[in-house]
């Protein structure tokens, strides 16, 4: 294991922002060498004997099978824990909850509404805890699309990635960290009123000028686009929207990633999606099931992400 990955261990996975370059570049690597292994059959039990607890306060396909089913690769076991079955649900504190599950578990992955939760959550835990998204961030899905990014491209570097719609969501700011950590330009094209967080973007601006890369947020959805090589786009009502939905549907409609605005970006451009996808909304069916579109090796690089966080964090015991 190298010395990068060593030192990851029993930390937290709450938000990008909190890692280097080579430390998220350590994780990458570590979870391609996994998957290779997995591919050619040889068994990689980490992580024999340890539990990870999963915690979800919001609904999830490809966060809850891909954590379960690397855990279970890697030698160790996930337990599935529903807000609505935990005493949380009638009130007992997250403070005491996560001081409880830290002495059953060797790591807690959490999905939850405010940032505050996990965060809390972390400040109470003896274990490392992982976000498995909240309103404000979705880190572990950014390994994941920087992975698939990195099978495609060989390298991050020179490459302009842009994201349309929903500016102000847990992509679009989870994003914004991993893209500038990696250097890889990134153009938010959305609607002002969608524009990502100021100081989100002000210090992923500091990070990108360090990394030689730049940040654009427009509100014109061709410019956006322009020459870029990956383009993404999410959900339009994001879990906990639900109350604007027709307000969102009709300001986002501009940004809807379809062919004529696929034409405009670069000739070898790629197209992820972060999944759920909500056909001729954000994204047409044309375009998802179209030759550029590679959101489904995006969700399989879930599993192979995951495995690279869960070692990197969990592998010789949590932080104590
Ligand atoms: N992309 C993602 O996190 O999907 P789920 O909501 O299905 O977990
Ligand atoms: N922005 C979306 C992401 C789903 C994976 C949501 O929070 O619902």
């Amino acid at each position: 294991m190298d010395r990068t990955i060593e030192s990851l261990k029993g930390r937290d996975f709450l938000t990008l922002k909190d890692f280097g370059k080579e430390e998220l570049e350590s994780i990458l690597d570590l979870s391609s060498k996994i998957k290779k292994e997995q591919k050619q059959g040889t068994k990689t039990p980490y992580l024999a004997g340890k539990t990870l607890g999963m915690l979800f306060e919001k609904p999830s396909t490809r966060t809850r099978v891909s954590f379960e089913v690397a855990i279970h690769q890697l030698g160790g076991m996930g337990l599935f824990l529903s807000s609505n079955d935990l005493q949380l649900k009638r009130g007992e504190p997250i403070k005491d909850t996560a001081r409880v599950l830290s002495g059953y578990l060797d790591g807690i992955m959490v999905r939850t509404f405010s940032h505050d939760t996990i965060t809390e959550l972390s400040d109470y835990s003896s274990v490392p805890v992982i976000n498995g998204l909240t309103d404000l961030y979705h880190p572990c899905q950014v390994m994941a699309d920087l992975l698939t990014i990195k099978e495609e491209f060989d390298s991050f570097s020179g490459l302009s990635l842009t994201y349309l719609g929903d500016g102000k969501n847990n992509m679009a700011h989870s994003l914004l960290y991993g893209c500038s950590k990696m250097g890889i330009n990134i153009t938010i094209g959305a609607p002002k009123k969608y524009f990502p967080r100021e100081d989100i973007v002000n210090e992923a601006k500091e990070i990108a000028s360090k990394q030689g890369s730049k940040i654009k947020i427009t509100d014109d959805p061709a410019e956006a686009v322009a020459e870029s090589q990956v383009l993404y786009t999410d959900v339009w009502v994001s879990m906990g929207d639900e109350a604007e939905k027709e307000e969102r549907l009709k300001d986002l409609t501009p940004f809807q990633l379809n062919d004529d605005l696929l034409a405009k970006a670069h000739q070898d451009a790629i197209v992820l999606h972060c999944l759920p996808a909500h056909r001729d909304e954000e994204i047409t069916d044309s375009v998802m099931e179209g030759k550029k579109s590679r959101v489904f090796v995006e969700a399989e690089n879930r599993l192979h992400a995951q495995k690279g966080i869960l070692v990197s964090l969990m592998m010789d015991g949590g932080r104590g």
